[in-house]
């Protein structure tokens, strides 16, 4: 009984090996182009998810760490720092040599309090919260040194028009946090790349805000390497064109671009405005949980449109666009299903519940650009 279960688990994972091999992959499609990666959970990146394995080491030549860099999870106490989960990720990079990215260094979100607090709850005072944030970042980013390649040093820093967010970072350092920022994690390592991350870049305002900001920091000497444009969008919005365009722009500069977090929401939104910002909440009700039992095809095919569209749009600035993550594998583990709204049924990757290729995934690899003969 135990060989034969033995061997039926080895011939399991024999057939989702031969199976993933046997498709064309994402990362040979864009090979010349740009690297083609996804955001993981543990259990992928310790070997819990043997199909998602599979597909992981097949499609992708890059992975960003969905949490386990965030500064709660990996530096929950100002004394105590908690590697393994983080560990884990980089050696499951290393041995299937990805381009690791580090996510991500200096955020309002997803870090505790005490880090811009006294002991009295009180805000710290400039200097104390400058020296925590080297403190972070040196042993962070030293930790990796070598190993994790490029590093979203600051996410999420301005408001939908532009303006700088009013985040504890500004308000108690001053404009110059993110400049720190930069500088501290190139002396922890001076070969990583160091990104600039955000979201809805391709509205105007916060594109202004976003280019301005990067002329200040190149103007100083800061040493920036690329902007990452997280692109969480849904079926129309923003337009391939704004996409276009916000790449233009950045490239002129000479920065790298990278699409950082992309996916494709299908499902209602709860207000009126498309943002990413993660501390929106909306409360649950069936209408806007539409595809609960299923996608109907016309959705399908609509999904697969806009990838194709979403990858002729990046392709048209290969070497400029220097790498696309997804932010997850699978429909089944993505943030998606429970944000802005806990618990809806959302498809917004390349691949299905059951870790299969959807229409969408041959769409985006009918799109890649020919290879050059
Ligand atoms: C933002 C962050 C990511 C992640 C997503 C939602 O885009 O940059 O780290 O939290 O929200 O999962």
């Amino acid at each position: 009984m135990r060989h034969f279960l033995c061997f039926s688990v080895l011939s399991l994972a024999v057939v989702i090996n031969a199976f993933s091999q046997s498709q064309p992959s994402l990362k040979d499609a864009y090979k010349g182009c740009f690297m083609v990666g996804a955001a993981l959970n543990p259990a992928q990146f310790t070997g819990q998810s043997p199909a998602e394995d599979a597909l992981i080491k097949a499609q992708f030549n890059t992975i960003s760490p969905e949490n386990v860099l965030k500064w709660e999870r990996i530096h929950p106490q100002p004394d105590s720092f908690d590697f393994s989960p983080a560990d884990n990720y980089v050696e499951f990079g290393q041995q299937n040599h990805m381009f690791i990215i580090g996510h991500t260094l200096v955020w309002h979100s997803q870090v505790p309090k005490w880090v811009f607090e006294d002991g009295k709850g009180n805000p710290v005072s400039r200097k104390v919260l400058l020296q925590r944030m080297r403190h972070h970042i040196m042993a962070v980013v030293g930790r990796y040194k070598g190993r994790i390649n490029g590093w979203d040093v600051v996410n999420e820093a301005l408001n939908e028009d532009g303006s700088l967010r009013q985040s504890p970072w500004l308000k108690i350092i001053g404009d110059d946090y993110m400049e720190k920022a930069f500088r501290y994690a190139h002396k922890a390592d001076p070969k990583a790349q160091l990104y600039y991350n955000d979201y809805s870049l391709e509205n105007e305002a916060k594109r202004k805000g976003a280019l301005e900001l990067v002329r200040k920091l190149q103007a100083k000497g800061v040493p920036i390497t690329g902007v990452g444009l997280q692109d969480h969008v849904s079926l129309d919005s923003p337009s391939t064109e704004q996409i276009d365009t916000t790449i233009r722009e950045f490239a002129k500069l000479g920065v790298k671009v990278m699409i950082t977090e992309l996916d494709v929401d299908l499902l209602p939104w709860p207000g009126s405005n498309l943002t990413a910002d993660v501390s929106l909440r909306a409360a649950a009700d069936p209408k806007l949980n539409p595809y609960a039992n299923g996608l109907p095809d016309e959705v399908q095919q609509a999904l697969s449109k806009r990838y194709a569209d979403l990858f002729g749009t990046y392709a048209k600035h290969c070497g400029t666009v220097t790498r696309v993550t997804f932010w997850g594998v699978t429909d089944k583990e993505s943030w998606k299903n429970d944000w802005p709204i806990r618990g809806r049924t959302n498809y917004p990757l390349l691949f299905d519940r059951n870790a299969q290729p959807k229409p969408a995934f041959d769409a985006v690899i009918q799109r890649a650009p020919r290879p050059r003969s």
